[in-house]
């Protein structure tokens, strides 16, 4: 079959190798793609997030299945123009999406599904959204409700930044985004990350995750996209995953189907759990990145089969096949992300680098300039292995990340210190 694929990230990376993995792919187009999935498939430049755009492309290039990476062309219903124009696609549809793409909608889905999460209150003014936050008490959180690329979440440490934090999201500071702020009760626990696969109607597990968000090793400094990832989650034991899917997610999937808006691809559960028990951080509406880069490193080419599972309703004939494995993910960012940082530095030494199914360096932000492989963005590379201990896993994807030449770039040397430590 065609396959495209949508996105250019890491993420993206990850799903086309894996993909590939499969013999069903005959041909696998990118769109847009980057400089190492340049290396694998082709790659198509037209807007991904305009529907209009990728049916016309789709129904030219006879393509036969669309994943879909990125949450941005979920939220502006892609999937949607796909269905109508009968090509399957994995990917939830815009209403599906309002998952991850508002907060207030992900609270009032557990609300009603009796999901446990933070307690909250929704407002579209300061004074009172200040009140609240004056008889709540710090710590506090504060967030935009709708899509602000991962930065709309304020963690208040005390009141006075939850009061800048209104000011800031209801002043305009993130657009749209921020006609309402959602502000929650502070959750303390560990945090994990559990993708299921959904048709609809059945709940598939597909595996467990923990990243990393603060850019500074012993998790400091300020948050990123994530600075690394392994999988599975040690805090995931089978008896908190039973009782996530028992309370959190399965009620979610029955409250959407209720609702007339079935929920299918994959769900990525944000988790805190403390003493044992799961509550909903947040949703989100697609894979993690870099947390895919693991699960695809473990799952190879069934990922394929499961996608099309799930695309198709045909879930409740699967299963996972799980080895005994672990992976990790390393990011190799450019020196000043988070923040500012310079595009175009060249980066060396990737071409002698193992490509196995136990470890491959994926792409996020680079794009080919004059036949070199260059950073364009602020996450570049993700060093990704498998072992069968995390311990063997990440002394394979360090040695990945310490075979590339680029000074311009920079890594966390403590990936996995939290399950390494304990093991
Ligand atoms: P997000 O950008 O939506 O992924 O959220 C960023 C991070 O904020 C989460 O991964 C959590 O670490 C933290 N966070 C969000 N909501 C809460 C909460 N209610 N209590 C504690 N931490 C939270
Ligand atoms: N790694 C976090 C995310 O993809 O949202």
């Amino acid at each position: 079959m065609n396959i495209l694929i949508l996105g250019g990230g890491g993420r993206e990376h990850a799903l086309a190798w894996a993909i590939l993995q499969n013999p069903k792919c005959d041909r696998l187009v990118v769109a847009p793609g980057n400089a190492g999935i340049a290396q694998i498939a082709e790659c198509a430049q037209f807007d991904i997030c305009d529907g209009g755009a990728v049916v016309e492309f789709a129904e030219a290039e006879s393509i036969d299945f669309v994943v879909i990476g990125p949450e941005a062309p979920l939220a502006a219903g892609v999937a949607d123009r796909l269905a109508e124009a009968g090509i399957p696609v994995f990917g939830p549809s815009q209403a599906a999406a309002r998952l991850e793409a508002s907060k207030r909608f992900t609270k009032e889905v557990c609300d009603a599904a009796g999901a446990p999460t933070a307690a909250w209150a929704r407002f579209d003014a300061a004074a009172p959204a200040k009140d609240y936050i004056r008889a709540q008490g710090a710590p506090i959180v504060v967030k935009a409700d709708g899509l602000a690329a991962g930065k709309g979440v304020i963690v208040a440490m005390t009141e006075a930044e939850a009061l800048a934090a209104v000011d800031e999201i209801l002043g305009g500071g993130f657009g749209a985004a921020g006609a309402e702020v959602v502000i929650e009760e502070f959750m303390e626990g560990e945090e994990a990350s559990f993708f299921v696969l959904c048709d609809g109607e059945t709940v598939l597990p597909m595996g467990t995750a923990q990243d990393h968000k603060r850019v500074g090793e012993g998790d400091t400094g300020p948050n990123t996209g994530g600075m690394g990832a392994y999988s599975p989650a040690p805090v995931m034991t089978p008896e908190v995953t039973e009782a996530a899917l028992a309370q959190i997610i399965r009620p979610t999937i029955a409250e959407m189907a209720r609702r007339g808006t079935p929920y299918r691809g994959v769900l990525y559960a944000g988790l805190m759990i403390r003493d044992g028990a799961p509550r909903l951080v947040e949703y989100n509406v697609r894979f993690g990145d870099p947390e895919c880069q693991a699960l695809m490193m473990r799952l190879g080419a069934q990922a394929l089969d499961l996608m099309l599972a799930a695309a198709e309703g045909r879930l409740a004939e699967r299963q996972v096949n799980w080895a005994e494995d672990h992976a990790m993910t390393v990011v190799l960012a450019t020196k000043g992300y988070p923040g500012e940082y310079a595009k175009g530095s060249v980066i060396g030494g990737l071409e002698g680098l193992p490509e196995t199914s136990w470890e491959m360096m994926f792409h996020a932000g680079t794009a080919e300039v004059d036949g070199k492989v260059t950073a364009s963005g602020g996450r570049v590379l993700n060093a990704t292995a498998r072992g069968r201990s995390l311990a063997e896993a990440r002394e394979r994807a360090y040695a990945l990340a310490e075979a590339v030449d680029w000074p311009e770039g920079f890594y966390r040397r403590d990936i996995g210190w939290r399950a390494l430590g304990a093991a």
